[in-house]
């Protein structure tokens, strides 16, 4: 059954009625990490692994909802908004909350939902949901809110009921993605454009390590903080200053002994990571894919040596795709401490790419990692039969 008829007849079993049904994806990020909440530029795609809504309004003055995967139940009074020990109901009544913070008024539904974005992988399984949430409310109530404005209420949802400081490239991608298309996304003025990604002769290939490190968002938070500090002492200097994205490199390495160690290998990396964005769309403008798969190479050096937030698992998996032909680029891909590598792999080599990294790399459970070859697709969207 597909994932649209499943969820749909769930639906059905469940509260009797045929719902609508939504769906948001997870994305890749080929390129500029941890660049967004420095105002900076990313490049994500959205992918064709998706979380599916079905939802339809009741008249029981109660949210109901039930999450698939997890084969658990939750539900809340349409007045009684607020966080709760249910991690992943967090998602959800944080998108209902912010429609409700803007004035509106959010009726009372049923929802059923679950889908194939791994959770944990760094693929932002939960901003596809938040995604998802607000688009299907959006959409179900018509409060005609723009995308953008979505996207700021599914960021929003996860600062306040999942307590990461997140930037708005996840909610952006799960939202605005486009087929055979990657959004170069400036995440200060929020303007974008889409270049296209012709990968006839390549795939994008995740391996996902299996592990997910419980300091993420705390280290998050905290790398978030590390920026700022390194704009507050060069403010000193260039009071026009607002974030890294008006720092050039010559200014901070002017001001370089003014830095502890930490701080200045955190702002540089960011700095570099934007040039190295720029540099790569210029690649992809040139068809140019051996560089393009080098400057993600040295992304992940910059994310491992002066961001550190990869880990032995991520830096091993890399190193076996800098060891193997037709492996044109590899990296981290999200905030890190686990979650997947993303690869450029010519077609031909894939085979023996995937056939290497089962060999050679077992999860910290024994297990042999979990392969995604991932395909650019639509964003969210309501499924039409
Ligand atoms: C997570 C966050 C994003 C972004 C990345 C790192 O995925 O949700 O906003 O900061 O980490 O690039």
């Amino acid at each position: 059954m597909t994932m649209k008829k499943e969820i749909k007849t769930i639906f059905k079993e469940k509260f009797g009625i045929e719902p609508n049904l939504y769906a948001a994806p997870g994305r890749v990020n080929l390129i500029g990490e941890h660049t967004d909440y420095n105002e900076g530029f990313v490049l994500p795609a959205s992918v064709n692994k998706s979380i599916h809504f079905a939802i339809k309004p009741n008249s029981s003055g109660v949210f109901r909802f039930y999450a698939i995967d997890l084969n658990e139940s939750f539900e809340t009074p349409v007045d009684k908004i607020e966080p709760s020990k249910t991690h992943w109901a967090n998602y959800l009544l944080g998108v209902i909350a912010q429609f409700v913070k803007d004035g509106k008024k959010v009726p009372a539904f049923d929802c059923v939902f679950g889908g194939d974005v791994p959770l944990g992988a760094g693929m932002s399984s939960s901003a596809a949901i938040e995604v998802g949430m607000a688009y299907a409310i959006n959409d179900l109530f018509k409060l005609n809110y723009s995308k953008l404005q979505l996207v700021k209420f599914a960021q929003m949802a996860e600062h306040e009921y999942a307590g990461v400081k997140c930037g708005i490239m996840d909610q952006f991608a799960s939202m605005h993605g486009k087929a055979n298309h990657v959004i170069k996304l400036d995440c200060r003025s929020l303007e974008y454009q889409y270049f296209p990604l012709d990968m006839t002769d390549y795939m994008l290939v995740l391996v996902n390590t299996g592990v997910k490190h419980s300091l993420a968002s705390s280290e998050y938070n905290k790398r978030r903080q590390e920026c700022e500090n390194g704009v507050a002492l060069l403010k000193k200097y260039q009071p026009n200053i607002h974030s890294l994205r008006d720092v050039g490199l010559e200014l901070i390495q002017a001001h370089k002994s003014e830095f502890n160690e930490i701080t200045y290998n955190r702002c540089s990396y960011v700095i570099e990571e934007n040039i190295r964005l720029e540099n790569a769309c210029n690649a992809l403008e040139q068809g140019n894919f051996v560089e393009f798969g080098k400057l993600m190479y040295g992304s992940h050096e910059g994310l491992k040596n002066k961001y550190e937030v990869s880990c032995h698992e991520l830096d091993q998996l890399v190193d076996m795709a800098r060891n193997t032909d037709g492996v044109l680029g590899a990296r981290m891909m999200g905030g890190g401490f686990g979650g997947c590598t993303i690869n450029l792999v010519k077609k031909g080599s894939v085979p023996a790419f995937e056939k290497n990294i089962r060999a050679n790399y077992k999860t910290p459970d024994g297990k042999e990692p979990q392969i995604i070859e991932v395909v650019i697709e639509e964003g969210a969207r309501l499924v039409n039969e």
